[in-house]
């Protein structure tokens, strides 16, 4: 746990492990070489550090007025949008992580001068600076016994413990009330990111239950859990078929924040949860199928989404909807060509059972829609890998029937940083999903994958006129990055929050 705190005092008095002096790469030549002065540091550093953001050198101020024995030289790069402070503040945690600094001080003395430059308020820019270094700081450590680390001598894990945030006596209030927001959204992320990276055997359609069910009480949101027996007699053809193959029941999980005063609105948010996705019988290749743990980050960035949204008090209605199941291969499972009803009464020709998210949405949606009748709905799920061709592993992909919805969730993925990309639902494609035998079939061929998919959750909308669904398979897990950064992404959280601060 890293306790977050702002304070007014001045650097020279300040104690800490590690300062953290910021820059733009503009204001370098005529700042920093005051400031390093000022503070009897070594100009020297000033001819290997640029300032670009995320840019950071270490100096060591031994013999200096500070009582702070290393400095971090942080680049800023313009300053001028919220990616630079992303990303500095992203680099401070990594350096934070290698030094195994206990404690630093961040100087924001400047957040007044980078709201104005970013256009945003002071409280934005803090919020950010926390959400962003407390994600930074975040590594999966929970399966690690250290039993080997100890054999080899190692001393203990160190983590940050606390960081101060130091602006001027005038930035005090509106910092100090930001950090919290910072820390829920922070909370949340880290979260979805937890359950993503706990793998098949540590995380069953069961433990997304409790998980939501611990995250309601923390927030103080309502939780409902359906079990096997009431989502086959509630007729949720979809769930049941995927989860025919496999040991472990299904949950249907209802997470519901409702604000203290009349909602502005309702949103629905639903997420796939397949904690394992094998194929079923359609089995997947062996090559990387172990990345399958991460097919419910879609359920972690609805349960994450909505933690946050009640426990910042926003004031629209969220409520999540998760189905969850692995996908396995057992004797039970369904096979290809099987024709199921689905929780609306549609029914669909299964001809590959690797198409499961969908099957299991197809319900939750319907649900959504007759149940609670939401203003907009929104499905966040690791659909296709089709998405990952299209737009690679940061950007995730962006279908609705609402162009004016859709360019708000564009926007929102601007600002957060969770960016998403537009594709077609065109009625071209709905010739792709047509089946001989059923109402629908569940794949659409070789072209357009992402689209089938979409057009396919489409016909499960009953009319609503106010839908997206995003495909996060891209950026919802990281294979890539080192040992620290690999796995759970928490992809979404930020993103909703930010459309649902939004809402107009
Ligand atoms: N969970 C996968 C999609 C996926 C792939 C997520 C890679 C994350 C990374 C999904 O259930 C799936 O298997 N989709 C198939 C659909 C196909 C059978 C029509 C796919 O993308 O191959
Ligand atoms: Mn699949
Ligand atoms: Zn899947």
């Amino acid at each position: 746990m890293t306790k977050v705190t702002v304070t007014k005092s001045s650097l020279k008095n300040l104690k800490s492990n590690l300062l953290v002096m910021p820059f733009a790469a503009k204001d370098l030549k005529k700042d920093a070489a005051k400031t390093l002065e000022t503070f009897g540091l070594d100009k020297g550093a000033l001819k290997d550090f640029k300032g670009k953001a995320g840019d950071s050198l270490v100096v060591y101020s031994g013999g200096s007025k500070l009582k702070i024995p290393r400095v971090l030289l942080l680049g800023l790069g313009d300053a001028a949008e919220m990616d630079d402070f992303r990303k500095s503040s992203y680099a401070v945690a990594q350096q934070a992580k290698c030094l195994r600094v206990q404690s630093l001080v961040f100087d924001c003395s400047s957040i007044t001068a980078w709201a104005h430059n970013t256009g945003e308020t002071t409280g934005a820019v803090a919020e950010l600076l926390v959400d962003s270094m407390l994600y930074g700081l975040y590594s999966f450590e929970r399966l690690k016994s250290g039993k080997l680390e100890k054999k080899k001598g190692k001393e203990e894990k160190v983590q940050l413990g606390e960081l101060k945030i130091r602006v001027n006596a005038g930035s005090v209030k509106e910092t100090s009330e930001a950090v919290r927001g910072g820390e829920i959204i922070a909370d949340a992320r880290k979260l979805a990111r937890d359950l993503v990276n706990l793998p098949g055997n540590l995380l069953n359609a069961d433990d997304i239950a409790d998980a939501a069910r611990k995250s309601a009480e923390k927030s103080g949101c309502k939780v409902t859990v359906f079990h096997k027996e009431e989502i086959e007699e509630l007729g949720m053809g979809g769930l049941v078929a995927v989860n025919k193959g496999s040991r472990n029941p299904p949950t249907f999980t209802i997470l519901d924040y409702e604000p203290a005063s009349e909602p502005v609105a309702t949103v629905a948010l639903v997420g796939k949860g397949v904690t394992f996705d094998s194929g079923g019988i359609s089995l997947k290749p062996s090559n990387a199928m172990e990345e399958m743990k991460c097919d419910m980050a879609g359920a972690a960035a609805v349960i994450g989404a909505v933690e946050a949204a009640s426990l910042l008090g926003l004031p629209m209605r969220v409520i999540g909807f998760i189905p969850a199941t692995d996908n396995m291969p057992g004797g039970a499972a369904q096979t290809p060509g099987d024709v199921i009803t689905t929780y609306s009464g549609i029914t669909v020709e299964v001809g590959n059972t690797d198409a499961e998210g969908r099957l299991i949405l197809a319900d939750a949606l319907a649900y959504a829609i007759q149940h609670y009748k939401p203003d907009a709905i929104i499905d966040l799920a690791t659909l296709t890998g089709a998405c990952i061709v299209a737009l690679g592993y940061s950007v995730a992909g962006l279908f609705s029937n609402n162009d004016r919805f859709a360019g708000r969730i564009y926007e929102a993925g601007r600002r957060s940083g969770e960016k998403v990309w537009r594709m077609p639902v065109w009625e071209e494609y709905d010739e792709l999903i047509k089946s001989e035998v059923a109402d629908v079939h569940n794949t659409g061929g070789k072209g357009a994958g992402s689209i089938t998919a979409a057009k396919f959750l489409e016909k499960f909308l009953d009319g609503h006129k106010t839908w997206a669904h995003i495909d996060i398979a891209g950026p919802a897990f990281s294979s890539k990055g080192g040992n620290k950064n690999q796995g759970g992404t928490g992809f979404g959280v930020r993103l909703l929050i930010d459309l649902l601060r939004a809402w107009e």
